[in-house]
């Protein structure tokens, strides 16, 4: 008789038993918007597209029925899981959803590699966000199926990087030759180590205005720079808002500060108001990966340039798109 489950092949191929197929996603790894180059970007777009259509059309539909996806969260989140949680049901999918792990078996001591590849034997993707840069890429290497790197510490948010790119894209119908100013905490905030690199691949400019101490890592200001892209600091925003076309701001974010008294300090220093969205371009994009704290008034919210709740919206299709590719129906 033949084993139930066969053992393990001696390279990591991360292909799920006996279903080869076609598509350059297939069984991938998303770990870092490195992985990326704009062809392929292209095309993630064109398929976040149709599933924008079906959602529109029939809400759900059976692409990935049978699959399920494993949501493994070390730290808190509500945008990132959920969203997941909603593209692999839209998909006819379904979801194990560990979005507190103080109830796993993580307080008994257990390992990473060891959680992953237990859930690997129950689900054929794992969305992993954990509070160690890397976490991802030492997932990966002990899987056999696809992990993608929902926010590794500090390092990387890829798949925020993608919806936020796609959002600039539908949003101003371009990239190329726009002006991008990312505003508040740039030194921490993984969404925007992981959007910088991505916009890096198109011709834009891209500004940082942010306390000296918050600001862009000295490596990935370098690693932009290799791409011949223009780079400038800013303490303030008032100098370079009328040029900016997307203003992306991220919240200063107080668990990252060992003195919370550093942390008041900067509170009210970088404020979106309606003031400032009078000085803005007609057509500026405000974005901002939410949560949001105190970085941009509420009463921004009902001018049409703030694009942060559609900018959701957006990361459902995205993530439909990544979980059809990666499991090979897209
Ligand atoms: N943007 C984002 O990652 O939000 P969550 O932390 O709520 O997932």
């Amino acid at each position: 008789m033949p084993k139930l489950i066969p053992r393990l092949p001696s390279t990591n191929s991360h292909l799920p038993f006996g279903d080869m197929q076609n598509s350059p996603f297939y069984g991938i790894d998303i770990i870092t918007v490195k992985q990326f180059d704009r062809e392929q970007l292209t095309y993630i777009f064109e398929v976040a597209h149709e599933m924008y259509e079906m959602v529109s059309r029939v809400g759900s539909f059976d692409l990935l029925k049978g699959k399920i996806l494993a949501n493994l969260f070390y730290q808190p989140s509500t945008r990132t899981s959920s969203s997941f949680t909603s593209a692999m049901e839209r998909l006819g999918g379904s979801v194990i959803p560990i979005n507190n792990v103080s109830y796993s078996s993580v307080t008994k001591g257990e390992s990473l590699p060891d959680t992953i590849r237990t859930l690997e034997a129950f689900a054929d993707v794992i969305v992993l966000r954990h509070p160690e840069v890397g976490s991802s890429a030492l997932a990966a290497k002990y899987a056999r199926k696809p992990i993608i790197n929902a926010g590794d510490g500090v390092g990387e948010h890829p798949t925020q990087a993608l919806l936020d790119l796609f959002t600039i894209h539908e949003e101003l119908g371009r990239v190329d030759g726009i002006t991008v100013t990312m505003m508040g905490d740039l030194k921490y905030g993984r969404t925007v180590h992981s959007l910088a690199r991505l916009l890096s691949l198109y011709n834009v400019k891209l500004n940082y205005v942010a306390p000296e101490n918050l600001c862009l890592p000295d490596e990935i200001k370098a690693e932009i720079g290799t791409k011949g892209i223009p780079q400038d600091c800013f303490a303030d925003l008032t100098p370079v808002l009328p040029e900016t076309d997307v203003l992306y701001v991220t919240r200063v974010q107080k668990e990252y500060f060992e003195d919370p008294a550093q942390h008041e300090s900067l509170k009210g220093s970088y404020v979106i108001t309606t003031e400032t969205m009078r000085q803005a371009k007609s057509k500026m994009v405000l974005m901002h990966p939410f949560p949001r704290v105190w970085e941009i008034d509420m009463a921004v919210d009902a001018d049409p340039r703030a694009a942060y709740f559609r900018q959701m919206e957006y990361g459902l299709y995205i993530r439909m798109a990544l979980l059809a590719m990666v499991l090979g129906k897209a």
